[in-house]
C-alpha cells in the first residue's frame, strides 16, 4: 500500500479521495520538523504548504519518498535541486488559488488607497476621522510577474479604470496585448510610473529582496506597494524606509520573510499606521482549497498509477 503523510491543514477532500483510492493516510497537520525527520523514511509521498519545510536533509531522510506534492503554488519551501538529484518528482497545483489570491490583491489595494484599517483602528479607539484617501480609477498598475495570478489581477484591476503596466522575465506580449496592458521594457522605468505596484513574482534567488533600498529609491512618490507573493521579495528595511521617508503611501502585504514573524523590521512593518499584513491567507478560501485539493490528489493518484505500469 502506497503510504502519504500530510504535513499542513488541507481540505478534507484530498484525504478521502486518496483513502478511496486506496492509498494509506496520516494527516499530521502542524507536525513538528524533529518528529517529521524521525518519520519521513515510512512514506512514499508528502503531502506539503509553505509552513513544512522540505530541507535536504529531510529529502535524504525519505528513504522510500517518491513523491511532494505541494498543495498550492509556491515551491520555495522545496529543496528542489536535493529532489531532483533523489529522482523525486515534485507535483503542485498552480491553477488552484488564482482567483482568491487575486482577489485578495484587489481588495488589499483598495483598504490601503481608502487607509480602512488605519481609520478603522482609529474608530476603535472612539476617533471619528475623515481622512482623505486615493481613487485607483485611471491609476497606473504595475504588475511585476505576469503568470496567472498577475493576469487575473490585470483583469479586475482595469474593470475598476486602472492603466495597466507588466514586467517579467518572460516574453508576455501576447497576454498583455489581450488584455489591454503595456509591457514595459525595464524595472526602473515601470516602477518610476506607478502609483501602485504589485508583486507576483516566485521567490528565487533572482527575485530574493527585488525591492531594497535601490529599487525602492525608483518609485513614483506616493506610490502603493502591494505583496501577495513571498515576504523576502522584498527586503523589510527598504519598505520601512520607503514608508518613513514619503516614497511609500502604504505597503499591504499578505505575506512576510519570516512566518510567523521574527525580527524587529517585521514587528515593525506590522504596527505602522501605514501597512496592512494579513497571515498569508491568499489561497485560504473554502474555494482555493478544495480547488487544489482536487488537483493534487488526481497528482498523486496518476503518478502513482503510472509508476505501478511502468
Ligand atoms: C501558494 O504558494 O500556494 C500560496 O502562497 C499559499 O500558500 P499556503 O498553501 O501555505 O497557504
Amino acid at each position: 500500500m502506497v503510504k502519504v503523510l500530510i504535513t499542513d491543514k488541507v481540505d478534507q477532500s484530498l484525504v478521502e479521495m486518496l483513502k478511496k483510492n486506496g492509498f494509506e493516510v496520516d494527516y499530521r497537520p502542524g507536525i513538528k520538523t524533529d518528529e517529521l525527520l524521525k518519520i519521513i523514511g515510512d512514506y512514499d509521498a508528502i503531502v506539503v504548504r509553505s509552513r513544512t519545510k522540505i530541507t535536504r536533509e529531510i529529502i535524504e531522510a525519505g528513504k522510500r519518498l517518491k513523491l511532494i506534492a505541494r498543495a498550492g503554488v509556491g515551491l520555495d519551501n522545496i529543496d528542489l535541486t536535493a529532489a531532483r538529484e533523489k529522482g523525486i518528482e515534485v507535483v503542485n497545483a498552480p491553477e488552484g488559488p488564482t482567483e482568491s489570491v487575486a482577489e485578495l490583491t484587489i481588495g488589499l489595494m483598495i483598504a490601503a488607497a481608502r487607509r480602512v484599517v488605519e481609520l478603522n483602528m482609529k474608530l476603535r479607539q472612539g476617533e471619528w476621522v475623515k481622512d482623505y484617501g486615493i481613487e485607483l480609477f485611471g491609476k497606473n498598475l504595475f504588475i511585476i510577474g505576469f503568470g496567472r495570478i498577475g493576469r487575473r489581477v490585470a483583469e479586475l484591476a482595469s474593470s475598476l479604470g486602472m492603466n495597466i503596466y507588466v514586467y517579467d522575465v518572460v516574453d508576455v506580449t501576447t497576454y498583455a496585448e489581450k488584455l489591454g496592458a503595456k509591457v514595459v521594457k525595464s524595472l526602473e522605468h515601470g516602477l518610476s510610473i506607478a502609483d501602485v505596484v504589485t508583486l507576483h513574482v516566485p521567490l528565487t534567488k533572482d527575485t530574493y529582496h527585488m525591492i531594497n533600498f535601490d529599487t525602492i529609491k525608483m518609485f513614483k512618490k506616493g506610490a502603493i506597494l502591494i505583496n501577495t507573493a513571498r515576504g523576502a521579495v522584498v527586503d523589510c528595511e527598504a519598505v520601512l524606509w520607503g514608508l518613513e521617508n514619503g516614497i511609500l503611501y502604504a505597503y499591504a502585504a499578505d505575506v512576510l520573510e519570516n512566518e510567523p514573524p521574527k525580527t524587529t523590521c517585521e514587528q515593525r512593518l506590522i504596527q505602522h499606521p501605514r501597512t496592512i499584513i494579513t497571515p498569508h491567507i491568499g489561497a485560504q478560501t473554502r474555494e482555493a482549497q478544495r480547488r487544489i485539493a482536487l488537483i493534487v490528489a488526481e497528482k498523486i493518484i496518476n503518478f502513482f498509477k503510472s509508476s505501478a505500469e511502468r
